[in-house]
């Protein structure tokens, strides 16, 4: 393990996915972890992350001077040099002067951290406060017009600093620096591979499910199918996997998950259509908020149903369901404390709000996983490629992009207009380069239209195709324009009701990218 010491900006994160490109598992921990604590986890290397406070603000989160007596290798980036640097008997000087962006440093390349890479580069800086001199005992690796002392390393300690961000793809040899620490630094092998995680979750899923079942619901997203999948590859046929045909997902989603999904994994699969039972409690419903609601509720309780169901077939005692399976992503768990074992349910359509009567023990195999990592997990165990590489789709489905009621009908002309700019974005090959393009329909307007000699009113549909890291905060992606039109042509001859597309060029904020 790696231990990424998060000092409260949200760059420890991506510190930590950086760190397992390079096969090494890692950890955040929080800073205020006394030293015990880490050592505890016997970590190979310990990386101080960087931070938006001065070193010298009141209340500034430190790095204990006992923290480098370890003998455990340590990076420290940006705030977590500077914070190594103090403790350590160096000088970090307020300069009133930051150096943000791209910046050009001089490295030695005779040194652990940057030996054989370019001696001028372009890295990624962003402080306030500079290290104006290198504590005793260390060597000056690298400096930039305003900060002479940009980089330094001790390796009979095992010591390391940078001023600037390494896991930032604008910092052009950041991830060989990280590589040369944890690697040469640190002597970290690379053997966090997508076989070993597997390898390892099945074995701690038979740890913890033993003997018993277990039910997992499965939504068409990637998360609910990869922890589906990976506890269907340990204990086979004693998972129960439920899928609630809502009859509000994408064109070919549902049979996704009845065909394609079995099919890869051979899981025992119980399907509930409660297409009818949604679309009626959904009737002359227009408001979002309300939408919503109901989607969730009628979820629940349709799951709830399915798992009672499943419980009754464990029939003998001793074959009881106890288990009941999660997507939970380490993100969630570093967001809610990082603490274990505390249930935390994030997607409005779970299952918390099951009762007292159904209670599970968790199954969250993806809980040390990031999205990306979720994703190749995916493919090591053989899911379909549409169904790994997913873009976000909001519980609620298609109810939220139809703007009015929802009917059957609507559903259907969304569904069609959809799948065809699906399929467009995905022949210019542009899947990863945005995070989602909702299709919208605005079944309350209508417009005037001529299609051959005849007039036609019909109704518009909005693209509102976005790019972003995180869904926090979005922006427009500016598609090419045969793109959009070839979008636009086909949805207007193909879908009959739909006479019309506009684009949405609405950043977040102050739009979210839903229209609902
Ligand atoms: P907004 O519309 O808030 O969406 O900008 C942010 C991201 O979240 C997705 N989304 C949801 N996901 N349940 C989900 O699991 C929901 O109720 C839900 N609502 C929005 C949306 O697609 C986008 O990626």
């Amino acid at each position: 393990t790696v231990l990424v010491v998060d000092y409260g900006a949200q760059y420890a994160q991506l510190i930590a996915r950086r760190v397992r490109e390079c096969h090494v598992y890692s950890e955040i921990v929080p800073s205020t972890m006394p030293v015990e604590e880490m050592l505890a986890k016997k970590p190979k290397a310990i990386i101080l992350s960087g931070g938006p406070a001065s070193v010298y603000a009141d209340g500034a989160p430190q790095a204990p001077v006992q923290l480098f007596e370890t003998g455990v290798p340590t990076l420290g980036i940006c705030y977590g040099y500077q914070a190594m640097v103090q403790s350590l008997g160096g000088r970090v000087a307020e300069t009133g002067r930051s150096e943000f962006g791209r910046t050009r440093i001089d490295v030695g390349t005779d040194t652990v951290l940057f030996n054989g890479l370019p001696a001028v580069q372009t890295v990624w800086m962003s402080h306030g406060d500079s290290v104006a001199a290198a504590p005793p005992g260390f060597r000056t690796t690298g400096s930039t017009e305003s900060t002479p002392v940009a980089a330094m390393e001790d390796p009979g300690r095992g010591l390391y600093g940078v001023q600037f961000h390494p896991e930032v793809l604008h910092s052009e040899h950041g991830q060989a620096v990280l590589r040369h620490f944890l690697y040469n630094g640190a002597g970290c092998r690379p053997t966090w591979t997508m076989v070993n995680i597997v390898d390892e979750q099945v074995e701690r899923i038979r740890a913890q499910v033993g003997g018993k079942r277990a039910v997992c619901g499965l939504s068409g997203g990637v998360d609910s199918a990869v922890a589906g999948a990976l506890v269907q590859r340990a204990i086979g046929d004693r998972l129960t996997c439920v899928f609630v045909d809502h009859g509000l997902l994408r064109k070919g989603e549902a049979e996704q998950v009845e065909k394609d999904f079995v099919a890869a994994t051979g899981a025992v699969l119980k399907v509930v259509d409660a297409q009818d039972r949604f679309l009626d409690a959904l009737a002359g419903v227009g408001d979002p908020e309300e939408k919503r609601k109901i989607v969730g509720r009628e979820f629940i309780r349709v799951f709830e149903q399915a798992a009672r169901e499943v419980v009754a077939e464990g029939g003998q005692a001793g074959d009881d369901v106890e288990f009941l399976v999660q997507g939970t992503l380490y993100p969630d768990v570093v967001e809610s404390g990082g603490g274990t074992g505390a249930a935390n349910i994030k997607s409005h359509h779970n299952v918390g709000g099951l009762p007292e009567d159904l209670r599970f023990s968790l199954v969250e195999p993806l809980r040390e996983l990031f999205k990306d990592e979720v994703r190749r997990v995916g493919e090591e165990l053989g899911l379909p490629q549409e169904m790994v590489w997913r873009q976000p789709f909001p519980g609620p489905g298609l109810a939220i992009r139809i703007i009015g009621d929802i009917t059957r009908e609507r559903l259907d002309v969304l569904r069609e207009a959809d799948a065809i700019a699906r399929e467009e974005l995905s022949r210019a090959g542009l899947d990863r380069d945005i995070w989602q393009c909702p299709v919208v329909l605005l079944a309350d307007v209508r417009s005037v239209g001529v299609q051959g000699d005849s007039r036609t009113y019909g109704h518009p549909v909005v693209l509102r195709p976005v790019s972003s890291e995180d869904a926090m905060t979005a922006d427009w992606s500016r598609l090419p324009y045969d793109v959009l039109a070839a979008i636009s042509n086909r949805i207007t001859n193909e879908v009959r009701e739909v006479n019309r597309v506009t684009l949405d060029v609405t950043s977040k904020p102050p739009g979210t990218i839903e229209w609902e």
